[in-house]
C-alpha cells in the first residue's frame, strides 16, 4: 500500500521531493518506504535520485519532551491557580521533571519558587519546546532562532541523512501489474498466460548459496583431466583395485627384484592376504626368464627370481601396474590394434608426510600403443596434453625408470612462480616389459604419468598438501572453491 501511495502521489504531483518527509506525511519508517522506493526503481517505475543533507535530530531527551511535553510545561500544568506547597508540587511529578522543569519554569517565569509554595506567574503557556521538537522529528524545517534553546539544552544534534527525491520513471504505472515469475501449466490452460507480464531475469542478482555435495579440488582436476583425455581419444583403464600383487606392480614392469622400490620402507605390503593366489603362468615364466637371463636382445638382470618375491601382495605404488595388466590383455588378442589408454586413480606409498607428500595420492597416466611409434611421438603426445593443462612451455630432462628406455622428466614454466617446476614423468617402455606380453615387436608403447595433486596445488594456490587432503581440510575451503579451468588461467 505504499507503493499505491508513492504512485498515487505522482500521478497528481511532479516529484516527491524529500522521501523522509513523505514517510512522515504518510506515517511509516523511512526504512520500509526505501525498499519499496528501490523496487520501483529497478522497474523504472520511478525515478529516484539520492540526496544527501545535513538535518537536526531529536536525541533521547528530546524524543521524550516530543512526546510528554517539555518539563517547565510539565511543572507549570502541576501548578494550581491557587498555588501549591513544594512538597506537594514534588509527589506530582517525577524528580527528573520537577529537578529541570523548575528551573527552566523559573528562567522563563512561569511559575515562582517562594518560602510559602509554588505559585503560577502567567494563566496560560503554550509547549514551544514541544512544538519545535515535533516539527523537527517530522522533517519540517524549523527557524533557525527558534532552534537556539533546543541546541543550548542538548535535546537535538545535526547528523548526515540519505534521503530520495521521486519523479515518475519510463515505465511508470499507476497501479503496477504483479510479474509473473513463472509460466506455468495452469497459464496454458486458462491462456491467461498472453496477458502476463513477466519478470526479467536479473543475471546479476547474488544467488543462495547451494547447500549441497562440493566437489573437491582434486575431483575437479580429475574431472577437466578426465575430458581432455576423452576429447584425445583415450580410453579409461579399470583401476578399482588398490590391492596389486608385486608381480603386476613391479615384475611385469621389468623393475629387479632387489630394487630399493620394493623394500617396506617404500613400499606398503599387505599381511593378510599376503600373496595372490593365481597369475598367468606362461607369461610369468617368460618375465622370469627375461628377468633372469634377457632375451630379444638383451642380457636380462643375471639373479635369481623369486616366485615368493612376485607373489607378495601389496598397495600399489604406481597406476604403470594397471597399464601393463591392460597391454598384457591387449596382447593376448588375436590381432594386434592400437591403443589410447588413460588412468587417473590413487596409488600408496610408505613415505614421510611432509607439505608435498603423503601416504597416498593420485597418478594420472596415459599410455599410447601402436606400430613404429617413436620418441618423437611421445614429445608431441605430451606438448599437446600439456598444452591443453595450460602448461604450453615444456622442457625434458633425461631420467631412469627400469621399465622406460628412453626416459625423460617433464619440466614445465611456471608463470605464476616464474620457475620451472616438474611436471611428470614419461618414457617409452622397454621391449623386456612388451616382448613377454607377446606384443608384436613392431608395437611401440609411449607413456607418461604425473600426479594429481602438484596441478591441482597449482592451479589452487594450495601449498601444503595436507590442506588439499586428508583430515586437516578446512571443510568451508572446499565449499567455496571456484570451479577448475584448465588451460585459462
Ligand atoms: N610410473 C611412473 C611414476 O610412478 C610414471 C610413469 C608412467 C613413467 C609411465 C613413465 C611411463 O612416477
Amino acid at each position: 500500500m505504499v507503493e499505491d501511495s508513492i504512485l498515487g502521489f505522482l500521478q497528481n504531483n511532479e516529484a516527491i521531493p524529500d522521501s523522509h518527509q513523505f514517510a512522515a506525511s504518510i506515517g511509516i519508517d523511512h526504512n520500509e518506504l526505501e525498499n519499496v522506493i528501490k523496487s520501483l526503481r529497478g522497474f523504472e517505475i520511478v525515478d529516484a535520485q539520492e540526496f544527501q543533507k545535513d538535518r537536526w535530530f531529536l536525541k533521547e531527551e528530546g524524543k521524550t519532551y516530543a512526546r510528554e511535553g517539555s518539563p517547565e510545561v510539565q511543572l507549570f500544568n502541576a501548578v494550581p491557580p491557587e498555588g501549591i506547597s513544594r512538597e506537594e508540587l514534588q509527589k506530582k511529578v517525577n524528580p527528573a521533571v520537577f529537578k529541570i522543569g523548575s528551573s527552566w519554569a523559573v528562567k522563563k517565569k512561569l511559575v515562582e519558587i517562594g518560602r510559602q509554595g509554588v505559585s503560577r506567574k502567567v494563566e496560560h503557556v503554550d509547549d514551544k519546546v514541544q512544538d519545535f521538537l515535533q516539527q523537527i522529528e517530522n522533517g519540517d524545517v524549523v527557524d533557525e532562532k527558534d532552534l537556539a534553546e533546543l541546541k543550548s539544552r542538548k535535546l537535538i544534534e545535526f547528523r548526515p541523512l540519505k534521503g530520495y527525491s521521486l519523479r515518475k520513471g519510463p515505465k511508470y504505472v499507476l497501479k503496477r501489474k504483479k510479474a509473473a515469475t513463472d509460466l506455468t501449466r495452469e497459464h496454458l490452460l486458462r491462456g491467461d498466460w498472453k496477458d502476463l507480464e513477466f519478470k526479467e531475469y536479473n543475471l546479476a542478482a547474488q544467488v543462495q548459496p547451494i547447500q549441497i555435495g562440493y566437489l573437491q579440488p582434486l575431483l575437479k582436476v580429475r574431472d577437466a583431466i578426465q575430458s581432455i583425455f576423452l576429447q584425445m581419444g583415450f580410453e579409461e583403464m579399470p583401476t578399482n583395485n588398490y590391492v596389486e600383487s608385486s608381480f603386476w606392480n613391479f615384475d611385469a614392469l621389468f623393475q629387479p627384484q632387489q630394487h630399493p622400490a620394493r623394500d617396506s620402507h617404500d613400499t606398503f605390503f599387505l599381511k593378510v592376504p599376503s600373496s595372490t593366489r593365481d597369475l598367468p603362468e606362461d607369461y610369468v615364466a617368460k618375465v622370469k626368464h627375461v628377468h633372469e637371463s634377457g632375451n630379444y636382445g638383451s642380457l636380462g638382470y643375471r639373479y635369481k627370481w623369486k616366485r615368493e618375491e612376485a607373489n607378495k601382495n601389496l598397495l600399489r605404488t604406481h597406476t604403470t601396474a594397471v597399464s601393463a595388466r591392460m597391454l598384457y590383455r591387449l596382447a593376448q588378442q588375436k590381432s594386434f590394434s592400437p591403443k589410447r589408454y588413460y588412468s587417473i586413480d590413487r596409488v600408496f606409498r610408505n613415505e614421510a608426510v611432509d607439505r608435498t607428500h603423503l601416504a597416498e595420492f593420485h597418478q594420472i597416466e596415459g599410455l599410447i600403443c601402436d606400430r613404429g611409434l617413436t620418441l618423437g611421438d611421445l614429445l608431441g603426445v605430451l606438448e599437446d596434453f600439456f598444452a591443453r593443462l595450460g602448461m604450453a612451455k615444456l622442457r625434458f630432462k633425461p631420467a631412469y625408470n627400469p621399465y622406460t628406455e628412453p626416459s625423460m622428466e617433464i619440466f614445465s614454466y611456471h608463470e605464476g612462480l616464474k620457475k620451472w617446476v616438474e611436471v611428470g614423468n614419461s618414457g617409452m617402455f622397454r621391449p623386456e616389459m612388451l616382448l613377454p606380453m607377446g606384443l608384436p615387436e613392431d608395437v611401440s608403447v609411449i607413456a607418461w604419468g604425473l600426479s594429481l595433486e602438484r596441478p591441482t596445488m597449482i592451479l589452487y594456490g594450495i601449498d601444503n598438501i595436507r590442506d588439499l587432503f586428508g583430515p586437516k581440510v578446512d571443510f568451508n575451503v572446499i565449499k567455496s572453491n571456484p570451479i577448475c579451468r584448465l588451460g585459462l588461467q
